[in-house]
């Protein structure tokens, strides 16, 4: 069953569409991303899902329930973004603390969901620390169980890894996959690395200029593109071939 839909739905800044009768159905559990050139509705359609922006058409819903009109703060949604900034003045517990907090969970809950979630992203033993006293991947963890931690419905990601150099990028990509699976939590990954969304997804949607140009599992696009995929051959061919 598809848990999360988007129906004809239609975008547009000032008057121009970005998005126009875009559809996009996504399985329960599963992680979808969204991969396309610059400029092509792929923040657009995470603002979107977030609720951030308003549908001018079409309708969104997640789990049966219709969300096109629900305001952002009644979205239990978590959020990955780029530049994403951790609180500075909070330390590493504090910061993952503070959406259960903000939704009155009592003391020892938040305790016990917090050093779970620190667990889980292999943070033990940096509650106290500060986001500067962190490296850049440790700084991308916090902020990714920050997200998990309040249960969220849908995780939306936004090139959480963008900011990092390669060798962690690849590492990070494998332990959102793994926290994404072990939770079973539905995902959409915004990348516009093509190698990143292969290796991590369950479908890739291909966008171009607003459209879903194919969407489909990652070894099915590379058997079967509907488009050129610029470059991605070799490689992806290599990563199919090593599996
Ligand atoms: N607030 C805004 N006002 C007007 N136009 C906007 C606004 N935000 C985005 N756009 C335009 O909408 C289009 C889609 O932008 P979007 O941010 O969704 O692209 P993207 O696929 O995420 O690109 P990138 O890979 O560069 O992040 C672009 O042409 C952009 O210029
Ligand atoms: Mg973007």
């Amino acid at each position: 069953m598809a848990m999360l839909t988007l129906e004809n739905i239609a975008v547009s800044y000032d008057q121009q569409f970005i998005l126009k009768d875009f559809n996009l159905s996504v399985e329960k559990g599963s992680l979808i991303s969204l991969l396309g050139p610059s400029g092509c509705g792929k923040t657009t359609t995470l603002r979107l899902i977030a609720g951030f922006l308003e549908a001018k058409e079409g309708k969104f819903a997640l789990n049966g329930k219709d969300y096109t009109r629900v305001p952002v703060n009644k979205r239990n949604f978590g959020f990955v973004f780029q530049s994403y900034a951790l609180f500075p003045h909070l330390s590493v517990y504090d910061n993952v603390a503070f959406g259960l907090r903000l939704r009155k969970v009592n003391k020892s809950d938040v305790d016990r969901r917090v050093r779970r979630m620190l667990d889980i992203v292999n943070l033990n033993g940096f509650e106290q620390r500060y986001p500067k006293e962190l490296s850049g991947g440790q700084r991308q963890r916090v902020a990714i169980a920050r997200a998990l931690v309040i249960e969220p419905d849908l995780l939306l990601f936004d090139e959480p890894l963008s900011n990092l150099d390669a060798n962690l990028r690849v590492n990070m990509r494998v332990e959102i996959r793994r926290i994404q699976q072990e939770l079973g939590i539905t995902t959409v990954y915004v990348s516009h690395d093509q190698e990143e969304c292969f290796s991590i997804s369950d479908q890739v949607a291909i966008m171009n200029k607003g459209i879903i140009e194919q969407l489909d599992k990652p070894s099915t696009i590379f058997k079967f593109p509907k488009i050129r995929i610029r470059g991605a051959f070799h490689r992806l061919q290599q990563f199919y071939l090593l599996r």
